[in-house]
């Protein structure tokens, strides 16, 4: 790309993470023994661990810690009828053009903004229609960041509704959607929660899982990929009872507590309030927490005020009664809708550009103990005294049945294995010698500070949880 040079730090940094993931088994390339499948990844076994911690850690904070939160896990194929009613087989498109030359497709307001970004301003086009972004295209003369030419086709709206077929016929009866948003799930089973669990407003639907878009995009890791791990809750209230605007700034805040529970530093947090042109077309308000990424700052989390829009739409199409009915007053009304939403990806390479250093020789991955892969790794000092590598191995059983998440590793010397483990974030190693069958204690090697502590065996589980 012509445009990355100017920022080779960064982009340096970028590398680096995405090296580290694939060498170490953060994240692979999607269908790589095939030559890949372009914005798709895979997370490999240390990746996936991370990823359930961090999925671990949100439902615990929005839905395990709250009383009115309840959690759902609804499909992922959804009927074509359900996005009609979203409007998001109308609305939910990008603006893409191609260079005529060498047949580059990309996202118009994406190459307007990295063109600007690269002259070092910041230029946000957002929400301009597609006359709009073709006429900056056109009056700055913005080159292909592939071949260079300035050829462009007129840009087009694209819908990013990843289509398929239920059956062996192909015909427009036969259309579903893989899911753009996991929000659907929740409002087309809003009736079925308030059927089963009669929840008193206001409360939440809450679900995390996989959502798909047919995105166009010039790459940036797993920041914007075709499928990505998505949570978010719909908190449903009655509007002439609780103050939008309250309930809000209420959410606002978990949001950020939340991302500084994980580690992010607040000075690499922001909010920003959309404009009405960039806003979805559900919403009446939204912000963006946006984090300092390698490659700049971006969009971690979103808030949206939903108002009645979803259930309205669904009701009117469906035909259901999705109103809800007070339980005081016997009124009927539809509730409104603030909706809190995290992007899991984005979450997971944000806290690994915010952990990744380098030292001292050594590169180490700083990440919150609560969310390292391993919690520990055992080593045996040598690996030929039988003696020493038993004990090792019945220290690395115990932990491991006692549910912590342990590394075991006996190759090569101990400075080897403590570069590889600062490298993957194991917050601590574990090294059994000849004292230990002696007396009982090990060396417990502090990732952060390389300090070392002599404890015993039988307060090891005490100490690695208290860290
Ligand atoms: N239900 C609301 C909704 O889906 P969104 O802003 O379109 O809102 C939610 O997406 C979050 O998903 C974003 O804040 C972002 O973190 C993440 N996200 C969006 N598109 C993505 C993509 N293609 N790849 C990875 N993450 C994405």
């Amino acid at each position: 790309m012509l445009y990355t040079g100017f920022m080779s730090e960064i982009a340096d940094l970028q590398q680096k993470i995405v090296s580290l993931s694939k060498r170490r088994g953060y994240v692979f390339p999607g269908s790589e023994i095939y030559g890949g499948l372009s914005n798709t990844y895979d997370f490999g076994p240390l990746g996936v661990l991370l990823l359930r911690n961090i999925k671990n850690s949100w439902w615990d904070f929005f839905v395990t810690r709250r009383a009115n939160i309840h959690g759902l896990d609804t499909s992922i194929l959804m009927s074509s009828k359900v996005w009609e009613a979203s409007g998001h087989t109308a609305s939910f498109t990008d603006v893409l053009i191609d260079c005529k030359k060498c047949k580059t497709r990309t996202r118009a307001d994406h190459l307007i903004e990295s063109y600007f970004e690269a002259k070092g301003e910041d230029r946000s086009v957002e929400g301009l229609s597609p006359e709009e972004l073709s006429k900056i295209i056109e009056d700055n003369k913005i080159p292909c960041p592939k071949c260079g030419e300035r050829d462009w086709t007129k840009p087009r709206k694209f819908n990013l509704l990843f289509e398929t077929n239920v059956g062996i016929v192909t015909d427009s009866q036969s259309t579903v959607y893989l899911r753009g948003e996991i929000a659907q799930g929740m409002f087309v089973n809003f009736r079925n929660v308030l059927d089963t669990i009669r929840p008193k407003l206001p409360f939440g639907i809450a679900q995390s899982g996989k959502a798909f878009r047919n995105e166009i995009t010039l790459g940036n890791f797993i920041f914007r990929t075709l499928e990505f791990n998505l949570a978010e809750f719909e908190y449903f209230f009655n509007p002439t009872k609780d103050n939008w605007q309250a309930l809000f700034d209420y959410w606002k805040e978990e949001m950020k507590k939340w991302a500084l529970i994980l580690g992010l530093p607040e000075e690499k947090l922001s909010w920003r309030i959309h404009t009405d042109a960039e806003r979805a077309h559900y919403s009446a308000k939204t912000e963006d927490l946006d984090f300092e990424f390698p490659f700049g700052i971006k969009e971690l989390f979103g808030l949206a005020y939903r108002t009645d829009f979803d259930l309205k739409n669904h009701m009117e199409k469906s035909g259901e009664e999705l109103r809800y009915t007070d339980p005081e007053t016997g009124e009927k009304i539809l509730p409104h809708v603030i909706e809190p939403t995290f992007g899991i990806n984005r979450v997971f390479l944000a806290i690994l550009a915010n952990a990744y250093s380098e030292e001292e020789g050594r590169t180490v991955l700083k990440l919150p103990h609560a969310l390292a892969p391993y919690k520990a790794a055992v080593f045996p000092l040598v690996r030929n005294k039988e003696e020493v590598v038993g004990k090792a191995r019945e220290i690395h059983e115990t932990l491991v049945s006692e549910g912590i998440s342990v590394a075991w590793d006996d190759r090569g010397n101990i400075g080897k294995r403590y570069y590889s483990q600062d490298e993957i974030g194991t917050p601590f190693c574990i090294t059994i010698d000849y004292q230990t069958l002696e007396d009982d204690t090990v060396t417990v090697r502090d990732r952060d500070t390389m300090e070392q502590v002599r404890i015993a065996t039988s307060d090891l589980e005490f100490y690695l949880s208290s860290q």
